[in-house]
């Protein structure tokens, strides 16, 4: 796996958002792999995030709004990229209701922007768009588990800018067949350097910082939890699959495989443990519609690009804590980032040996 993933060795890798929670650990990934990262965001978003505005020029990094189409094109005639990973958004479901403006023009228009200038200059260089496991029809709230065939539609302004991303990326295909588009709808993912609000880890980090009884929204409901570097492992496994298959375009579904689908208060339980905490309070004014259930069956991932994640849940909510715990005592953010990555390459390499 570790071999395979050396094709991005010297490649020049444009990656929009990597100032953000996934796209920082995307950089870093792809740092250690030796790639020569090129990123593009609108700012650093918190004050330890993983990267800061000192850390993140160990790279070529570009700021703008991604909405801007001449700032994000000039930028990218300069990169010249061998890829492109696009993580760029608005993420917030919440946000999304309290600003629906400002996500689809977000989403949506920096989705278009970024299609159109490849469409237009890179037309073969593979294009990853993240979108979202909300682009799936829940409006049913059904107990199942969505494969990429399911149908789409979204039920809050997020989800629909992210259906409309889906389908602008799968139109372009239709256009210039030697593009090489793909989608990736990705599940909650869990890590450290996430400081959103309203999403769980973050909320519990901040509540213990606070000294506050962490308040839960919706304890029962599930998510397909991810761990940060499973999620980003399998981003890279469709870079590659953009390479070698023949498809225009394609859709994946990275979702936990072998995580049990866990409950909002499991995750909050395992979490608070490991600070030797356990007080919660449950308060929901139910002002927005939030699913019970979302499940995603990650088969095709599996099956063709033989992604797994190799990180089991107890363990991927320990190494997420000692994460936080070890920011809060002042280490760099950037380096216990690195430090992790660098850990999960070994097991990367632990498990190429046991399989081969
Ligand atoms: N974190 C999750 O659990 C999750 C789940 C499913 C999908 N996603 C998707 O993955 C991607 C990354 O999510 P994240 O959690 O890392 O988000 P994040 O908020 O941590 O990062 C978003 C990044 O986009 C940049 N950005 C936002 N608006 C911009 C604009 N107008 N112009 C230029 N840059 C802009 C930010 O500066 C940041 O670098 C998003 O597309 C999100 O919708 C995330």
């Amino acid at each position: 796996m570790l071999n395979k993933l050396k094709l991005y060795k010297n490649k020049k890798v444009f990656i929009t958002g990597n100032s953000g929670f996934k796209g920082a650990w995307l950089t870093v990934f792809l740092k250690e792999l030796g790639a020569d990262v090129i990123g593009y965001s609108d700012k650093i978003k918190w004050e330890k995030s993983i990267f800061d505005y000192n850390t993140i020029n160990s790279i070529k990094q570009y700021w703008g709004d991604i909405r801007d189409y001449k700032n994000l094109e000039n930028a990218m005639l300069e990169a010249n990229p061998d890829f492109v990973f696009h993580l760029a958004a608005q993420p917030l479901v919440i946000d999304s209701y309290e600003n629906p403006f400002d996500t689809f023009t977000t989403n949506i228009n920096g989705t278009l922007n970024l299609l159109d200038i490849m469409y237009k200059k890179f037309s073969s260089v593979p294009l990853i768009i993240i979108t979202s496991d909300k682009v799936y029809d829940n409006c049913n709230n059904e107990i199942k588990k969505f494969s990429e065939t399911s149908v789409l539609n979204g039920n809050c302004p997020y989800s629909i800018s992210k259906v409309i991303c889906e389908l602008i990326s799968s139109s372009y295909f239709g256009i210039r067949k030697n593009m090489r588009v793909r989608t990736v709808r990705g599940g909650n993912v869990i890590g450290g350097g996430d400081w959103s609000k309203n999403r769980i880890v973050p909320d519990l980090v901040k509540s213990l910082i606070n000294q506050t009884t962490p308040i839960l929204r919706n304890p029962n409901h599930t998510r397909p939890w991810s761990y940060v570097l499973d999620t980003i492992l399998g981003y890279l496994l469709v870079g590659l699959d953009a390479v070698n298959s023949k498809k225009s375009f394609d859709s994946f579904n990275i979702g936990s495989l072998d995580n049990e689908n866990k409950t909002v208060l499991e995750v909050t339980k395992l979490f608070l443990k490991t600070f030797d905490a356990k007080n919660i309070k449950i308060e929901n004014n139910n002002k927005y519609s939030e699913k019970k259930y979302l499940n995603l069956d990650a088969t095709k991932a599996r099956n063709i690009l033989s992604w797994s994640s190799m990180v089991k849940f107890d363990e991927l909510i320990l190494q997420t804590a000692n994460w936080y715990k070890r920011v809060l005592k002042n280490e760099s953010p950037y380096h216990v980032t690195k430090e992790l990555t660098k850990d999960y390459f070994k097991l990367i390499n632990k498990k190429d040996r046991i399989y081969a």
